[in-house]
Protein backbone atom coordinates (compact mmCIF):
# COMPACT_ATOMS: atom_id res chain seq x y z
CA UNK A 1 0.00 0.00 0.00
CA UNK A 2 1.70 3.14 -0.78
CA UNK A 3 -0.46 6.21 0.70
CA UNK A 4 1.08 9.74 1.12
CA UNK A 5 1.57 11.46 4.30
CA UNK A 6 -0.34 14.40 5.01
CA UNK A 7 0.57 17.05 7.50
CA UNK A 8 -1.15 20.43 9.49
CA UNK A 9 0.24 24.06 9.26
CA UNK A 10 -1.33 27.36 10.00
CA UNK A 11 1.18 29.27 8.29
CA UNK A 12 0.14 31.08 4.86
CA UNK A 13 -0.45 29.77 1.98
CA UNK A 14 1.21 27.96 0.39
CA UNK A 15 5.33 29.47 1.74
CA UNK A 16 7.80 27.66 0.34
CA UNK A 17 8.83 24.41 1.33
CA UNK A 18 6.53 22.53 -1.48
CA UNK A 19 7.04 21.77 -4.71
CA UNK A 20 3.72 22.85 -5.75
CA UNK A 21 0.58 24.31 -4.82
CA UNK A 22 -3.22 23.30 -5.02
CA UNK A 23 -5.72 26.46 -3.92
CA UNK A 24 -9.29 24.89 -3.42
CA UNK A 25 -11.87 27.28 -4.58
CA UNK A 26 -15.76 27.93 -4.82
CA UNK A 27 -16.74 28.40 -9.00
CA UNK A 28 -15.24 31.75 -9.49
CA UNK A 29 -18.59 32.69 -10.82
CA UNK A 30 -20.47 34.98 -8.32
CA UNK A 31 -17.87 34.29 -5.86
CA UNK A 32 -15.05 36.70 -6.87
CA UNK A 33 -14.89 37.99 -3.15
CA UNK A 34 -14.08 34.94 -1.67
CA UNK A 35 -11.39 34.81 -4.20
CA UNK A 36 -10.38 38.65 -3.42
CA UNK A 37 -7.00 37.60 -1.59
CA UNK A 38 -5.45 36.21 -4.51
CA UNK A 39 -4.40 39.07 -7.19
CA UNK A 40 -5.09 38.24 -10.19
CA UNK A 41 -6.77 34.85 -10.41
CA UNK A 42 -10.38 35.80 -10.93
CA UNK A 43 -9.22 37.51 -14.29
CA UNK A 44 -6.99 34.27 -15.43
CA UNK A 45 -9.71 31.90 -14.71
CA UNK A 46 -11.61 33.97 -16.57
CA UNK A 47 -9.02 34.73 -19.52
CA UNK A 48 -8.63 30.43 -19.95
CA UNK A 49 -12.45 30.15 -19.85
CA UNK A 50 -12.62 28.13 -16.67
CA UNK A 51 -15.71 26.44 -15.55
CA UNK A 52 -15.47 26.57 -12.03
CA UNK A 53 -18.22 23.39 -11.64
CA UNK A 54 -17.33 20.70 -8.89
CA UNK A 55 -14.20 19.13 -9.42
CA UNK A 56 -12.43 21.20 -12.10
CA UNK A 57 -8.87 21.10 -12.04
CA UNK A 58 -6.73 23.65 -14.00
CA UNK A 59 -3.31 24.82 -13.69
CA UNK A 60 -2.72 28.41 -14.02
CA UNK A 61 0.20 31.01 -14.42
CA UNK A 62 0.14 33.47 -11.47
CA UNK A 63 3.21 34.91 -10.25
CA UNK A 64 1.49 37.51 -8.05
CA UNK A 65 0.67 34.46 -6.16
CA UNK A 66 3.09 32.40 -5.85
CA UNK A 67 6.41 31.17 -7.65
CA UNK A 68 5.30 27.35 -7.30
CA UNK A 69 3.24 25.56 -10.07
CA UNK A 70 -0.27 25.99 -8.72
CA UNK A 71 -3.53 24.63 -9.63
CA UNK A 72 -6.92 25.42 -8.52
CA UNK A 73 -9.54 22.88 -8.28
CA UNK A 74 -13.83 23.84 -7.76
CA UNK A 75 -15.23 22.54 -4.95
CA UNK A 76 -18.35 23.76 -6.90
CA UNK A 77 -21.27 26.31 -6.49
CA UNK A 78 -22.06 25.19 -3.48
CA UNK A 79 -19.65 23.71 -1.75
CA UNK A 80 -19.85 20.97 1.11
CA UNK A 81 -17.54 18.75 2.65
CA UNK A 82 -18.27 15.94 -0.23
CA UNK A 83 -17.22 18.58 -2.89
CA UNK A 84 -14.35 19.64 -1.26
CA UNK A 85 -13.50 16.15 -0.59
CA UNK A 86 -13.29 15.23 -3.72
CA UNK A 87 -12.12 18.70 -5.77
CA UNK A 88 -8.77 18.15 -3.31
CA UNK A 89 -9.07 13.77 -4.36
CA UNK A 90 -9.15 15.45 -8.13
CA UNK A 91 -6.25 17.31 -7.77
CA UNK A 92 -3.68 14.89 -5.34
CA UNK A 93 -4.93 12.34 -7.84
CA UNK A 94 -3.91 14.81 -11.18
CA UNK A 95 -0.81 17.23 -10.18
CA UNK A 96 1.83 14.31 -10.93
CA UNK A 97 5.78 14.93 -10.69
CA UNK A 98 5.84 17.02 -7.65
CA UNK A 99 6.96 15.15 -4.10
CA UNK A 100 5.58 17.73 -1.68
CA UNK A 101 1.86 19.42 -2.34
CA UNK A 102 0.62 22.51 -0.18
CA UNK A 103 -3.39 22.25 -0.19
CA UNK A 104 -5.12 25.62 0.37
CA UNK A 105 -8.41 27.19 0.76
CA UNK A 106 -10.19 30.00 -0.90
CA UNK A 107 -11.65 32.27 2.07
CA UNK A 108 -14.34 30.25 4.41
CA UNK A 109 -13.47 26.58 2.03
CA UNK A 110 -10.82 25.28 5.13
CA UNK A 111 -14.09 24.98 7.28
CA UNK A 112 -13.43 21.49 5.52
CA UNK A 113 -10.34 20.73 6.43
CA UNK A 114 -11.53 17.28 7.51
CA UNK A 115 -13.01 16.37 4.49
CA UNK A 116 -9.93 17.73 2.25
CA UNK A 117 -7.49 15.66 4.03
CA UNK A 118 -9.61 12.32 3.55
CA UNK A 119 -9.76 13.51 -0.08
CA UNK A 120 -6.18 14.26 -0.34
CA UNK A 121 -5.25 10.79 1.44
CA UNK A 122 -7.93 8.37 -0.40
CA UNK A 123 -6.75 10.44 -4.08
CA UNK A 124 -2.95 10.20 -3.13
CA UNK A 125 -3.54 6.10 -3.46
CA UNK A 126 -1.40 4.33 -6.07
CA UNK A 127 -0.84 1.15 -6.84
CA UNK A 128 2.54 -0.30 -9.02
CA UNK A 129 3.68 -3.38 -7.28
CA UNK A 130 3.08 -4.77 -10.79
CA UNK A 131 4.96 -2.37 -13.16
CA UNK A 132 8.15 -2.14 -14.60
CA UNK A 133 8.09 1.70 -15.58
CA UNK A 134 6.34 3.65 -12.61
CA UNK A 135 3.52 6.13 -13.74
CA UNK A 136 4.26 10.04 -12.77
CA UNK A 137 4.71 9.84 -9.18
CA UNK A 138 1.84 11.51 -7.03
CA UNK A 139 2.75 13.63 -3.81
CA UNK A 140 4.19 11.75 -0.84
CA UNK A 141 3.85 14.80 1.31
CA UNK A 142 1.10 17.11 1.60
CA UNK A 143 0.54 19.67 3.36
CA UNK A 144 -2.72 21.71 4.55
CA UNK A 145 -2.88 24.68 5.55
CA UNK A 146 -6.05 25.86 7.03
CA UNK A 147 -6.83 27.71 10.32
CA UNK A 148 -7.60 24.63 11.63
CA UNK A 149 -8.36 20.79 11.60
CA UNK A 150 -10.69 18.94 13.88
CA UNK A 151 -8.92 17.42 16.91
CA UNK A 152 -7.55 13.57 15.66
CA UNK A 153 -8.85 14.31 12.49
CA UNK A 154 -5.90 13.66 10.40
CA UNK A 155 -5.46 10.61 12.28
CA UNK A 156 -8.97 9.49 11.19
CA UNK A 157 -8.62 10.39 7.54
CA UNK A 158 -5.64 8.35 7.75
CA UNK A 159 -7.25 5.18 9.33
CA UNK A 160 -10.50 4.95 7.06
CA UNK A 161 -7.92 6.07 3.92
CA UNK A 162 -5.58 2.91 5.40
CA UNK A 163 -8.40 0.57 5.39
CA UNK A 164 -9.65 1.59 1.39
CA UNK A 165 -6.43 1.18 0.41
CA UNK A 166 -6.22 -2.46 1.82
CA UNK A 167 -9.21 -3.25 0.33
CA UNK A 168 -7.71 -2.11 -3.15
CA UNK A 169 -4.36 -4.01 -2.31
CA UNK A 170 -6.20 -7.54 -2.06
CA UNK A 171 -8.40 -7.03 -4.39
CA UNK A 172 -5.16 -5.85 -7.25
CA UNK A 173 -3.32 -9.05 -6.14
CA UNK A 174 -3.38 -11.98 -9.08
CA UNK A 175 -5.58 -14.89 -8.10
CA UNK A 176 -2.28 -16.95 -8.72
CA UNK A 177 -0.64 -15.25 -5.50
CA UNK A 178 -3.49 -14.96 -3.56
CA UNK A 179 -4.93 -18.63 -2.40
CA UNK A 180 -7.71 -18.84 0.57
CA UNK A 181 -4.96 -20.04 2.86
CA UNK A 182 -2.60 -16.58 2.02
CA UNK A 183 -5.41 -14.42 2.17
CA UNK A 184 -6.48 -15.27 5.24
CA UNK A 185 -3.20 -14.91 6.48
CA UNK A 186 -3.24 -11.72 5.08
CA UNK A 187 -6.30 -11.01 7.49
CA UNK A 188 -4.10 -12.03 10.33
CA UNK A 189 -1.42 -9.58 9.18
CA UNK A 190 -3.69 -6.63 8.89
CA UNK A 191 -4.88 -6.70 11.91
CA UNK A 192 -1.64 -7.32 13.99
CA UNK A 193 -1.22 -4.69 15.92
CA UNK A 194 -4.99 -3.75 16.61
CA UNK A 195 -7.10 -5.63 19.53
CA UNK A 196 -8.50 -7.75 17.38
CA UNK A 197 -8.97 -11.63 17.47
CA UNK A 198 -8.59 -14.04 14.66
CA UNK A 199 -9.19 -17.13 14.21
CA UNK A 200 -8.66 -18.89 10.87
CA UNK A 201 -10.60 -22.25 10.74
CA UNK A 202 -8.81 -24.73 7.43
CA UNK A 203 -10.77 -27.16 5.72
CA UNK A 204 -10.72 -30.00 7.88
CA UNK A 205 -12.36 -27.72 10.92
CA UNK A 206 -15.01 -26.65 8.31
CA UNK A 207 -15.56 -29.97 7.30
CA UNK A 208 -15.97 -31.46 10.74
CA UNK A 209 -18.58 -28.45 12.07
CA UNK A 210 -20.44 -28.82 8.76
CA UNK A 211 -19.62 -26.08 7.03
CA UNK A 212 -20.86 -27.49 3.69
CA UNK A 213 -21.59 -24.36 1.23
CA UNK A 214 -18.01 -23.22 1.69
CA UNK A 215 -16.69 -27.02 1.50
CA UNK A 216 -18.88 -27.43 -1.51
CA UNK A 217 -17.59 -24.71 -3.78
CA UNK A 218 -14.02 -24.67 -2.34
CA UNK A 219 -13.35 -29.12 -3.09
CA UNK A 220 -12.74 -28.17 -6.88
CA UNK A 221 -9.32 -26.26 -6.19
CA UNK A 222 -6.16 -27.91 -5.34
CA UNK A 223 -6.28 -24.74 -2.39
CA UNK A 224 -8.34 -25.60 0.08
CA UNK A 225 -10.95 -22.87 1.56
CA UNK A 226 -10.51 -20.74 4.97
CA UNK A 227 -12.96 -19.21 7.20
CA UNK A 228 -12.18 -16.13 8.91
CA UNK A 229 -13.36 -14.75 11.97
CA UNK A 230 -12.51 -11.67 14.03
CA UNK A 231 -13.30 -9.89 16.97
CA UNK A 232 -13.22 -6.54 18.33
CA UNK A 233 -15.05 -6.32 21.24
CA UNK A 234 -14.14 -3.21 23.21
CA UNK A 235 -15.19 -3.45 26.60
CA UNK A 236 -17.68 -0.24 26.74
CA UNK A 237 -19.41 -1.46 23.84
CA UNK A 238 -22.82 -0.53 22.78
CA UNK A 239 -24.14 -2.41 19.59
CA UNK A 240 -22.48 -5.89 17.97
CA UNK A 241 -22.35 -5.79 14.55
CA UNK A 242 -21.63 -8.97 12.47
CA UNK A 243 -20.25 -8.30 8.86
CA UNK A 244 -19.76 -11.07 6.42
CA UNK A 245 -17.78 -11.24 3.56
CA UNK A 246 -17.50 -13.38 0.17
CA UNK A 247 -13.92 -14.54 0.03
CA UNK A 248 -14.31 -15.92 -3.46
CA UNK A 249 -10.24 -16.08 -4.67
CA UNK A 250 -11.41 -16.74 -7.87
CA UNK A 251 -14.68 -17.19 -9.61
CA UNK A 252 -14.23 -19.53 -13.00
CA UNK A 253 -17.71 -20.42 -12.53
CA UNK A 254 -16.31 -24.31 -10.89
CA UNK A 255 -18.26 -26.89 -13.45
CA UNK A 256 -20.80 -24.52 -14.78
CA UNK A 257 -17.98 -22.55 -16.37
CA UNK A 258 -17.72 -18.98 -17.35
CA UNK A 259 -17.25 -17.98 -20.82
CA UNK A 260 -13.68 -16.54 -21.52
CA UNK A 261 -14.82 -13.21 -21.68
CA UNK A 262 -16.95 -13.22 -18.27
CA UNK A 263 -14.17 -15.24 -16.46
CA UNK A 264 -11.68 -11.99 -16.38
CA UNK A 265 -11.34 -10.27 -13.95
CA UNK A 266 -12.87 -12.55 -11.70
CA UNK A 267 -10.03 -12.31 -8.90
CA UNK A 268 -12.20 -9.46 -8.00
CA UNK A 269 -14.63 -12.08 -6.39
CA UNK A 270 -12.96 -11.40 -2.66
CA UNK A 271 -13.57 -7.70 -2.42
CA UNK A 272 -16.86 -8.40 0.15
CA UNK A 273 -14.38 -10.01 2.42
CA UNK A 274 -11.30 -7.50 1.73
CA UNK A 275 -14.22 -4.83 2.42
CA UNK A 276 -15.36 -6.50 6.09
CA UNK A 277 -11.77 -6.84 7.30
CA UNK A 278 -10.93 -3.70 6.44
CA UNK A 279 -14.18 -1.86 7.99
CA UNK A 280 -13.50 -4.16 11.22
CA UNK A 281 -9.27 -2.79 11.45
CA UNK A 282 -10.46 0.85 11.03
CA UNK A 283 -13.15 0.37 13.59
CA UNK A 284 -10.77 -0.78 16.18
CA UNK A 285 -8.24 1.54 14.74
CA UNK A 286 -10.62 4.34 15.50
CA UNK A 287 -11.44 2.68 18.97
CA UNK A 288 -15.27 2.72 18.25
CA UNK A 289 -17.04 1.00 21.45
CA UNK A 290 -18.98 -1.05 19.05
CA UNK A 291 -18.83 -4.83 19.02
CA UNK A 292 -17.83 -6.77 15.94
CA UNK A 293 -17.20 -9.68 14.38
CA UNK A 294 -16.21 -10.14 11.14
CA UNK A 295 -16.63 -13.17 8.93
CA UNK A 296 -14.43 -13.89 5.88
CA UNK A 297 -15.63 -16.88 3.59
CA UNK A 298 -13.25 -17.77 1.55
CA UNK A 299 -12.51 -20.47 -1.32
CA UNK A 300 -11.40 -21.17 -4.56
CA UNK A 301 -14.19 -21.38 -7.25
CA UNK A 302 -12.35 -24.12 -9.81
CA UNK A 303 -13.65 -27.20 -11.96
CA UNK A 304 -11.57 -30.19 -11.71
CA UNK A 305 -12.79 -34.04 -10.96
CA UNK A 306 -13.88 -33.13 -7.54
CA UNK A 307 -15.60 -30.32 -8.16
CA UNK A 308 -19.81 -30.35 -6.85
CA UNK A 309 -21.68 -31.32 -10.02
CA UNK A 310 -24.65 -29.49 -10.94
CA UNK A 311 -27.71 -31.42 -9.26
CA UNK A 312 -25.26 -32.06 -6.12
CA UNK A 313 -26.94 -31.36 -3.01
CA UNK A 314 -25.12 -29.51 0.18
CA UNK A 315 -26.28 -29.40 3.44
CA UNK A 316 -25.24 -26.01 5.04
CA UNK A 317 -24.09 -25.54 8.43
CA UNK A 318 -27.77 -24.34 9.82
CA UNK A 319 -28.88 -28.57 8.16
CA UNK A 320 -30.78 -26.60 4.74
CA UNK A 321 -30.05 -28.69 2.01
CA UNK A 322 -29.41 -26.53 -1.54
CA UNK A 323 -29.84 -28.46 -4.98
CA UNK A 324 -26.96 -26.47 -6.87
CA UNK A 325 -28.09 -26.30 -10.24
CA UNK A 326 -25.05 -23.85 -11.52
CA UNK A 327 -21.96 -23.83 -9.82
CA UNK A 328 -21.51 -20.39 -10.57
CA UNK A 329 -23.99 -19.24 -8.12
CA UNK A 330 -21.19 -20.21 -5.89
CA UNK A 331 -21.02 -16.43 -3.50
CA UNK A 332 -24.62 -16.91 -1.74
CA UNK A 333 -22.98 -20.91 -0.85
CA UNK A 334 -20.30 -19.72 1.05
CA UNK A 335 -21.82 -16.55 2.11
CA UNK A 336 -25.29 -18.89 3.80
CA UNK A 337 -22.77 -20.49 5.78
CA UNK A 338 -21.54 -17.61 7.01
CA UNK A 339 -24.65 -16.06 8.08
CA UNK A 340 -25.30 -19.25 9.82
CA UNK A 341 -22.00 -18.76 12.03
CA UNK A 342 -22.63 -14.92 12.48
CA UNK A 343 -26.21 -15.32 13.54
CA UNK A 344 -25.07 -17.83 16.04
CA UNK A 345 -23.94 -15.06 18.21
CA UNK A 346 -27.18 -13.65 17.86
CA UNK A 347 -25.31 -9.75 17.31
CA UNK A 348 -27.82 -6.48 16.69
CA UNK A 349 -27.34 -6.46 12.67
CA UNK A 350 -25.55 -8.07 10.30
CA UNK A 351 -24.24 -7.67 7.07
CA UNK A 352 -22.89 -9.60 4.26
CA UNK A 353 -20.73 -7.73 1.42
CA UNK A 354 -20.64 -9.75 -1.70
CA UNK A 355 -19.54 -9.04 -5.40
CA UNK A 356 -22.64 -11.19 -5.84
CA UNK A 357 -24.87 -11.01 -8.84
CA UNK A 358 -23.86 -9.87 -12.33
CA UNK A 359 -27.34 -8.93 -12.38
CA UNK A 360 -27.00 -5.89 -10.07
CA UNK A 361 -25.02 -4.55 -12.67
CA UNK A 362 -27.87 -4.62 -15.17
CA UNK A 363 -30.28 -3.37 -12.53
CA UNK A 364 -28.66 -0.59 -11.34
CA UNK A 365 -25.06 0.12 -13.26
CA UNK A 366 -21.42 0.33 -12.38
CA UNK A 367 -22.06 3.43 -9.26
CA UNK A 368 -24.59 2.07 -7.24
CA UNK A 369 -24.14 -0.67 -4.10
CA UNK A 370 -27.76 -3.03 -4.23
CA UNK A 371 -29.14 -2.68 -0.66
CA UNK A 372 -31.81 -5.61 0.56
CA UNK A 373 -32.69 -6.73 3.61
CA UNK A 374 -34.39 -5.63 6.96
CA UNK A 375 -36.55 -2.06 6.43
CA UNK A 376 -34.94 -0.51 9.22
CA UNK A 377 -31.50 -1.62 8.73
CA UNK A 378 -31.59 -0.96 5.32
CA UNK A 379 -32.71 2.70 6.14
CA UNK A 380 -30.05 3.02 8.54
CA UNK A 381 -27.40 1.70 5.90
CA UNK A 382 -28.59 3.71 3.39
CA UNK A 383 -28.19 7.20 5.84
CA UNK A 384 -24.86 5.89 6.34
CA UNK A 385 -23.94 5.70 2.53
CA UNK A 386 -25.27 9.23 2.13
CA UNK A 387 -23.20 10.83 4.84
CA UNK A 388 -20.30 9.70 3.52
CA UNK A 389 -20.92 10.11 -0.53
CA UNK A 390 -21.26 6.63 -1.09
CA UNK A 391 -24.21 6.03 -3.54
CA UNK A 392 -26.72 3.08 -3.01
CA UNK A 393 -30.25 1.99 -3.57
CA UNK A 394 -32.52 -0.53 -2.63
CA UNK A 395 -33.99 -3.36 -3.61
CA UNK A 396 -37.46 -5.16 -2.14
CA UNK A 397 -36.61 -9.04 -1.35
CA UNK A 398 -40.64 -10.04 -2.64
CA UNK A 399 -42.40 -12.47 -1.17
CA UNK A 400 -43.95 -14.01 -4.19
CA UNK A 401 -40.40 -14.86 -5.84
CA UNK A 402 -39.61 -17.29 -2.74
CA UNK A 403 -41.18 -20.10 -5.18
CA UNK A 404 -38.55 -19.46 -7.76
CA UNK A 405 -36.50 -21.15 -4.98
CA UNK A 406 -38.31 -24.44 -4.90
CA UNK A 407 -35.91 -27.69 -5.60
CA UNK A 408 -37.72 -31.22 -6.38
CA UNK A 409 -35.25 -32.89 -3.73
CA UNK A 410 -33.92 -30.80 -1.05
CA UNK A 411 -34.55 -27.58 0.62
CA UNK A 412 -34.03 -25.06 -2.38
CA UNK A 413 -31.65 -24.44 -5.45
CA UNK A 414 -28.74 -22.28 -5.72
CA UNK A 415 -29.75 -20.59 -8.87
CA UNK A 416 -33.32 -20.70 -11.42
CA UNK A 417 -32.17 -21.91 -14.70
CA UNK A 418 -35.07 -20.99 -16.40
CA UNK A 419 -35.80 -17.64 -15.32
CA UNK A 420 -33.15 -14.83 -14.57
CA UNK A 421 -35.34 -11.99 -13.84
CA UNK A 422 -34.75 -10.16 -10.84
CA UNK A 423 -31.72 -12.26 -10.24
CA UNK A 424 -30.15 -10.05 -7.79
CA UNK A 425 -33.38 -10.46 -5.63
CA UNK A 426 -33.36 -13.93 -5.93
CA UNK A 427 -30.03 -14.12 -4.43
CA UNK A 428 -31.18 -12.04 -1.57
CA UNK A 429 -33.93 -14.27 -1.12
CA UNK A 430 -31.57 -16.98 -0.67
CA UNK A 431 -29.57 -15.52 1.65
CA UNK A 432 -31.85 -14.53 3.58
CA UNK A 433 -33.21 -17.71 4.74
CA UNK A 434 -30.07 -18.33 6.37
CA UNK A 435 -30.40 -15.30 8.49
CA UNK A 436 -30.78 -16.33 12.32
CA UNK A 437 -33.85 -15.42 14.22
CA UNK A 438 -33.60 -13.58 17.51
CA UNK A 439 -35.20 -16.03 19.75
CA UNK A 440 -35.91 -19.62 19.52
CA UNK A 441 -39.22 -19.52 18.62
CA UNK A 442 -39.68 -20.64 14.62
CA UNK A 443 -41.95 -17.53 14.09
CA UNK A 444 -39.32 -14.71 16.01
CA UNK A 445 -38.16 -12.32 13.82
CA UNK A 446 -34.59 -12.33 11.62
CA UNK A 447 -32.33 -10.84 13.13
CA UNK A 448 -32.07 -7.12 11.26
CA UNK A 449 -29.88 -7.84 8.42
CA UNK A 450 -28.46 -5.88 4.97
CA UNK A 451 -27.58 -7.36 2.24
CA UNK A 452 -25.07 -5.23 0.04
CA UNK A 453 -24.53 -6.39 -3.63
CA UNK A 454 -21.06 -4.84 -4.87
CA UNK A 455 -20.63 -6.66 -8.13
CA UNK A 456 -20.73 -3.15 -10.09
CA UNK A 457 -19.68 -0.44 -7.50
CA UNK A 458 -16.40 -2.26 -6.04
CA UNK A 459 -15.07 -1.87 -9.48
CA UNK A 460 -14.16 0.76 -11.60
CA UNK A 461 -14.05 0.77 -15.30
CA UNK A 462 -14.95 3.82 -17.14
CA UNK A 463 -12.38 7.27 -16.42
CA UNK A 464 -11.15 8.49 -13.27
CA UNK A 465 -13.09 10.90 -11.10
CA UNK A 466 -12.83 12.07 -7.47
CA UNK A 467 -10.97 9.66 -5.38
CA UNK A 468 -11.72 7.19 -7.84
CA UNK A 469 -9.38 5.45 -10.39
CA UNK A 470 -9.41 2.36 -12.80
CA UNK A 471 -9.87 -0.55 -10.49
CA UNK A 472 -10.56 -1.43 -7.33
CA UNK A 473 -12.87 0.85 -5.48
CA UNK A 474 -12.79 -0.26 -1.90
CA UNK A 475 -16.61 0.59 -1.50
CA UNK A 476 -18.64 0.17 1.24
CA UNK A 477 -15.77 0.47 3.85
CA UNK A 478 -16.21 4.18 4.54
CA UNK A 479 -19.91 3.58 5.23
CA UNK A 480 -19.83 0.95 7.58
CA UNK A 481 -17.41 2.83 9.41
CA UNK A 482 -20.10 5.28 9.02
CA UNK A 483 -22.84 3.17 10.15
CA UNK A 484 -20.86 1.74 13.22
CA UNK A 485 -20.31 5.58 14.14
CA UNK A 486 -24.07 6.17 14.04
CA UNK A 487 -24.20 3.43 16.27
CA UNK A 488 -22.37 4.83 19.18
CA UNK A 489 -24.42 8.29 19.08
CA UNK A 490 -27.62 6.68 19.36
CA UNK A 491 -26.29 4.16 22.32
N1 LIG B 1 -18.97 -13.38 -8.99
C1 LIG B 1 -20.12 -13.50 -9.80
C2 LIG B 1 -20.91 -12.20 -9.90
C3 LIG B 1 -20.42 -11.26 -10.97
C4 LIG B 1 -20.74 -11.48 -12.29
C5 LIG B 1 -19.74 -10.12 -10.63
C6 LIG B 1 -20.32 -10.59 -13.25
C7 LIG B 1 -19.31 -9.23 -11.59
C8 LIG B 1 -19.60 -9.46 -12.90
C9 LIG B 1 -21.07 -14.55 -9.21
O1 LIG B 1 -20.48 -15.59 -8.54
C10 LIG B 1 -21.80 -15.16 -10.36
O2 LIG B 1 -21.18 -15.74 -11.20
N2 LIG B 1 -23.11 -14.99 -10.37
C11 LIG B 1 -23.92 -15.49 -11.42
C12 LIG B 1 -25.20 -16.00 -10.81
C13 LIG B 1 -26.05 -16.79 -11.75
C14 LIG B 1 -25.34 -18.05 -12.15
C15 LIG B 1 -27.35 -17.09 -11.07
C16 LIG B 1 -24.19 -14.36 -12.40
O3 LIG B 1 -24.36 -13.23 -11.97
O4 LIG B 1 -24.19 -14.62 -13.60
ZN1 LIG C 1 -19.91 -17.20 -9.83
ZN1 LIG D 1 -18.63 -15.14 -7.66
Amino acid sequence: MTLPVITHTTDPFPGSSAAAAVLVIPDPDGAAEALSDYEGLVETLTAIGYKGSASAFSRVHLPSVTALPLAVVSAGAAPTAQTVRDAVATAVRTLTGFDTVAIGFAAGLDEFADAAAEGALLGGYRFDDYRSEKKPAKAETLVLHAAQVGDGALDEARIIAEAVALVKDLVSVPAEWQSPAQLAQSAVDAVDALPIEVEVLDETALEEQGFGGIIGVGRGSDRPPRLVRLSYSPAESTRHIALVGKGITFDTGGLSLKPAAGMVGMKFDMAGAATVLAAIRAIAALGLPVRVTAWMCIADNMPSGRATRPGDVLRMLDGQTVEVLNTDAEGRLVMADGLVAASRENPDVIFDVATLTGAIIVALGMRHTGVMGEDAAVAEYLAAADRVGEQAWALPLPEYMEDLLDSQIADMINSNMSDRSGGSMFAGLFLQRFIGRTSDADDAPRIPWVHLDIAGSSEHKGSPYGFTEKGPTGVAVRSLVAFARASVKEA
